[in-house]
């Protein structure tokens, strides 16, 4: 019985510690989403994005500056608007959509597949606080 009476308990304390992280990830006010951003301003330092790209002049990659929100042609010669979603899947995904004038494989090669969809989107929030 010992055991069984064990793993009960653990269940009865994880329950309320896992309600209080789903309610704190959830985001929402303005508050969460300004430190979302700046953890993410701390990310693209810490994965080295910044070696690719800048938020202002353009680098081995495209730049950052009013890209959040704007129209984006890609290499396959459609254009799309870079959304939230959008963003989320260039990082985490680069080579779904390549950028017109850019080479597929460079950031994958880079970042390809080591950044959590939680580290992206905190990114993401930092690439909306560049829209202006
Ligand atoms: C080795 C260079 C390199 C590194 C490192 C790199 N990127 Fe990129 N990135 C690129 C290139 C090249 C493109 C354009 C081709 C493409 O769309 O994949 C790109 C495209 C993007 C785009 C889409 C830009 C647009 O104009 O639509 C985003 C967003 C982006 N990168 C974010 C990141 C983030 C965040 C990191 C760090 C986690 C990162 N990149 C690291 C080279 C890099």
């Amino acid at each position: 019985m010992g055991p069984f009476r064990r793993s009960t308990l653990s269940r009865q304390f994880a329950a309320p510690l896992i309600a209080v992280a789903v309610v704190a990830g959830c985001g929402g006010t303005a508050k969460e989403s300004k430190s979302a951003a700046d953890r993410g301003a701390n990310l693209v330092e810490s994965y080295g994005c910044r070696s690719c790209h800048s938020n202002s002049a353009g680098g081995v990659g495209p730049d950052w500056a009013r890209l959040a929100g704007s129209r984006v042609t890609l290499a396959n010669g459609r254009t799309t608007v870079a959304n939230r979603e959008y963003l989320v899947r260039a990082i985490l995904d680069p080579d779904a959509d390549v950028v017109a004038g850019y080479s597929s494989g460079v950031m994958a090669d880079a970042v390809g597949g080591r950044i959590t969809r939680k580290d992206a989107s905190a990114i993401v929030a930092y690439l909306e606080t560049l829209e202006r």
